[in-house]
């Protein structure tokens, strides 16, 4: 089983911005903490990040092609702006889970609408880097049912 995990916008600050909000730990540790869960569980897993939309696009659509049977996506504010990356998933057609680190839901107004959740089979949030391993977890559940790997 392949999947990628795709970071947005300002995710590789982890550490330095906001740690009220998202804590000390480094993007570095989360890519850690993905790829032991990931390599206990016999996961392949492929971490990515930019800050670009155009360049989440095209992980995406890369995603397609390289075979992934699941994607973990955390758009950061491309979440609450993005068509196209809605547009990319449903594209791939690869099941997908939204991860966020905040509680979203308990935060500002422009934060409310998720153009990917209109996609993603699930979205966990509030829940620090744990979320992703959760999503992983989950995303592996839904591979496995519907016989893909
Ligand atoms: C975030 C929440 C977004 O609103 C914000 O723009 C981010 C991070 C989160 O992980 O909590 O960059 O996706």
């Amino acid at each position: 089983m392949k999947i990628l995990v795709i970071n947005g916008p300002n995710l590789n600050m982890l550490g330095i911005r906001e740690p009220a909000i998202y804590g000390d730990a480094t993007y570095d540790d989360l890519v850690s903490k993905i790829v032991n869960h990931c390599t206990e569980k016999g996961i392949d897993v492929v971490c990515s990040q930019s800050n670009h939309e155009g360049e989440l696009v095209d992980m995406i659509q890369q995603a397609y092609f390289d075979k992934f049977d699941g994607i973990v996506i955390n758009p950061g504010a491309y979440t609450h702006t993005s068509v196209a990356l809605l547009d990319a998933l449903k594209s791939v057609n690869i099941p997908a889970v939204e991860v966020h680190i905040s509680k979203v839901s308990d935060r500002e107004a422009f934060r409310q609408i998720s153009y990917v959740s209109y996609y993603c089979f699930e979205t966990i949030m509030g829940k620090g880097f744990d979320g992703y391993i959760e999503a992983i977890d989950v995303l592996e559940k839904k591979i496995k049912e519907q016989g893909n790997s």
